[in-house]
């Protein structure tokens, strides 16, 4: 029987190479380091729970910023009162994810392939943290860009304080930049897009929405000279409408400036900016990104990326305390065939979404599909209608075969280094997975799946099992019943 009942799927977690992902800051150790954190730190009223800070204090948590990215990062940082003070864990999750997709082989790089990773950071504020982070940890070189006065000056002093980086970050002001001009989006290609990680091939289309004139500043034309190219542009925009609408969140202190927090029509309005200026410069950037506060939010503007033309869109959820942000990234450039490989990040979860199913097929027949694709590549499948789960042991046997077989649908380059993981690992002898499937409204069904063991080595067989399988499954279930 079909079940209309809604399953909880895991929350995302703070990214696998994240700093603090094992371990997170330790206060304790912090305070005992750096005497001025240590009036802000008090022991927990657990017994054996950990010390903390006041997250409704801002000189707490600025403090706490200062001596994580000194601590941790060798970085010399500070902002005035009432700036917005980043948390050092949060904003590095998006520095990790840009680094899974400049990585992820999806599109190609650039020409010249020894070429630094080049990043614009949009709004990067008083505290410069996103080209800090970058520079610190992964030795990008970035532009960062702002408006105000105070973040120009700051940005630029907190550059100035770290010698090691500055070669790295240029601050640029926006304003210098700021015209209107006549956008002519030559022909693109229109993606499928949905709102989990999802990638297609694309088709060469024009693109649907003709742009005319902007009528606000741009965030990226002009503000790029016309010779540069960069790996990818990065955004954490003003999310809101009004002062009145960013209020005050009581559990902690962020601080913020309404420069900083507020834009006319809020973050919608902004990443609609950085769109509308990716489709002119299509071919400076490989990738666009930036954060988004809302999902509804995210929705539209995944809708404006397919209506302009895009390739590619990825999106992801990044943890943030107790508030969810979202990350969305697109770009114009052809995805790669063979983009599918086996050395991906490890990734122990992998999801997406079917849309658009016709009333006949819900999570059972899915279900049902999902088990026949595993079977077919010779897994063992058992399957839990209960729960709507299907369990997936694939022997090591039958792995040797699929990668004999060329693997062929799963990416060529990622054979061949497979077979050389395989004499410096011991390989377990079995790859385990399960595949559930949640039916989340009628007609969209979410497939998710998890590998047992995390640190297998042969976790990219599973996520190119698992693309494969997603495009079998689109095939069947949606883009030919579209078509017919
Ligand atoms: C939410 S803050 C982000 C600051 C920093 N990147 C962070 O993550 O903490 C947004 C920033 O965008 C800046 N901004 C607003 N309009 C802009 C524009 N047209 N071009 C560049 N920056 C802009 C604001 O001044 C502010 O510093």
């Amino acid at each position: 029987m079909q079940s209309k009942k809604r399953r909880r799927v895991d929350p995302p977690t703070i990214h696998p190479r994240n700093r603090y992902s094992e371990k997170p800051p330790d206060f304790g150790l912090l305070a005992y380091l750096y005497p001025s954190f240590s009036p802000y730190v008090f022991p927990s009223s657990r017994p054996g729970g950990r010390p903390s800070i006041d997250w409704t204090d801002f000189n707490a948590t600025r403090e706490l910023t200062r001596v994580l990215l000194l601590h941790d990062h060798g970085v010399n940082w500070w902002i005035p009162d009432r700036q917005l003070c980043p948390t050092v864990p949060n904003r590095s999750n998006y520095i990790h994810w840009i680094e899974d997709l400049l990585s992820s082989d999806l599109i190609p790089a650039w020409d010249c392939s020894d070429r630094k990773v080049r990043g614009f950071d949009i709004g990067t504020g008083a505290n410069c943290i996103y080209p800090l982070l970058g520079a610190s940890l992964l030795g990008w070189s970035f532009v960062g860009s702002d408006v105000t006065d105070a973040a120009l000056e700051w940005a630029r002093k907190n550059v100035e304080s770290n010698p090691h980086l500055s070669e790295l970050i240029e601050i640029r002001n926006a304003n210098d930049f700021l015209c209107s001009a006549e956008v002519k989006p030559k022909s693109g290609k229109i993606i499928e897009g949905e709102l989990f990680a999802e990638e297609k091939e694309a088709e060469s289309l024009e693109p649907k929405l003709v742009l005319s004139s902007f009528s606000k500043p741009h965030v990226l034309v002009g503000v790029v000279k016309d010779d540069e190219k960069f790996d990818f542009c990065m955004c954490n925009p003003p999310f809101f409408e009004s002062i009145e609408e960013a209020g005050l969140n009581p559990k902690t202190s962020c601080g913020g400036t309404p420069e900083e927090l507020v834009y006319p029509g809020g973050e919608q309005a902004f990443v609609t900016q950085i769109i509308n200026d990716s489709v002119v410069l299509r071919n400076s950037f490989r990738w666009f990104t930036s954060m988004v506060g809302r999902k509804a939010n995210l929705k539209v503007l995944v809708s404006k990326l397919r209506e302009v033309g895009v390739s590619l869109v990825k999106t992801t959820e990044f943890v943030q305390g107790q508030t969810a942000r979202w990350g969305l990234a697109w770009s114009f450039i052809a995805v790669k065939k063979s983009s599918i490989a086996l050395n991906t990040p490890i990734k122990s979860h992998h999801s997406f979404m079917l849309e658009g199913l016709q009333r006949q097929f819900g999570a059972f027949q899915i279900l049902k599909a999902v088990e026949s694709f595993f079977l077919a590549n010779g897994a063992i499948c058992k399957c839990d209608f209960s729960s709507f789960l299907v369990n997936v042991t694939l022997s090591n046997d039958q792995i040797g075969d699929l990668l004999k077989d060329g693997l062929a649908n799963i990416g060529g380059r990622a054979i061949s280094s497979m077979s050389n993981t395989s004499t410096d690992l011991k390989f377990p002898k079995e790859l385990l997975f399960h595949v559930s499937v949640f039916e989340q409204s009628p007609g969209t069904v979410l497939v998710r799946g998890s590998l047992l063991h995390k640190d297998n080595p042969l976790s990219g067989v599973f996520s190119s099992l698992f693309s494969r399988l997603e495009e079998a499954l689109k095939n069947d279930f949606v883009n030919k019943l579209r078509g017919s």
